[in-house]
């Protein structure tokens, strides 16, 4: 392949991978591997990378990054010798060529996504397209903006009682149909705790749809925007009461949306890992009927 190849996005898609990579059964995440790392960053503060990102990203020649939700600081801090490009306002014909061209010149190229990126990175369709160009990708996890707020509200996304289950979700808009919304279904299981990501702009509009279905008005919503930056904010309400609050704050962007009992961190059980099963003399990994690992 050569810089004057046209790249063609939806054939890489249309022809991604019948059959199971054998690097699946190869590597493992975290393994580093040939070709373009896809990074996650994690959530903002550079020590939120981890270290294999870190070491990646110091022995790298361009870093294409995810733009306003990667911070400048992390990229100073772990990248000062790499030329950086933010991926903001170019499309798949324009970022593949820039990436394989590097790739193929001999340079050592990451792509730096915000969070993880798995979660609403839109990372699989520009691997798809690098590798049907021939240039190997593969993926390093980062800290998602989840795992962010919890930590920021200082709870658990699962907690024992309180929430079984956690939902990583976004509204309807432009990407998503009103019947692809699902954020009143996983609100109304009442043990889901639910994370909206790409959500604060609609904030309002996303809580009057919950009163509409008729969920309870008092649970308990928080939003952290910019969740472990200098200038993280916590925003507290209830389904109620958290649009106009977020309005009043002026968010517009880049905040976690969390809905559900879980947000207090209160009002949960004692948890069977380190009660009866600890002391009835619980060891080993738990098995699968009864797994308790933490
Ligand atoms: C395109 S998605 C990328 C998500 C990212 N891959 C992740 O794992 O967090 C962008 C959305 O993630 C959320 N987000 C990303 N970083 C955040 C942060 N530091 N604090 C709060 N929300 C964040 C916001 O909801 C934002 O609209």
């Amino acid at each position: 392949m050569n810089g004057d190849a046209e790249t063609d996005p939806q054939a890489a898609i249309d022809a991604a991978a019948s059959d199971r990579d054998e690097r699946v059964y190869e590597h493992g995440a975290g393994d580093e591997q040939e070709g373009i790392p896809f990074v996650g960053a994690g959530p903002g503060d550079p020590r939120l990378l981890t270290v294999a990102g870190r070491e990646l990203l110091s022995d790298a020649d361009l870093v294409v990054h995810a733009g306003s939700l990667v911070n400048s600081e992390l990229l100073a801090e772990y990248c000062a010798d790499a030329e950086t490009v933010s991926s903001i306002g170019k499309d798949l014909e324009e970022l593949i060529p820039l990436m394989r061209d590097a790739h193929e010149r001999g340079e050592t190229v990451v792509r730096l996504h915000s969070g993880d990126p798995a979660i609403y990175g839109a990372a699989l369709e520009q691997m798809d397209a690098l590798e049907h160009e021939g240039v190997p990708t593969y993926i390093v996890p980062g800290v998602t903006s989840a795992f962010a707020a919890s930590a920021t509200l200082r709870t658990q996304l699962t907690l024992n009682e309180v929430a079984n289950h956690v939902a990583f979700t976004r509204p309807q808009g432009e990407t998503l149909d009103e019947d692809e919304d699902h954020i009143s279904e996983f609100v109304g299981m009442g043990d889901v705790t639910t994370c909206i990501y790409l959500g604060t702009h609609a904030v309002s509009e996303t809580m009057d749809r919950l009163l509409d279905d008729g969920h309870d008005p008092e649970t308990p919503v928080a939003a952290v925007y910019h969740a472990s930056w200098p200038d993280e904010d916590v925003i507290e309400g209830t389904i109620e009461t958290i649009g106009e609050k977020l309005e009043a704050a002026g968010y517009r962007a880049s905040a976690m949306v969390v809905v559900g009992d879980a947000v207090g961190g209160e009002e949960y059980e004692r948890s069977f890992l380190y009660g009866e099963w600890a002391s009835g003399g619980g060891g080993g990994d738990g098995g699968d009927s009864q797994e308790a690992d933490d």
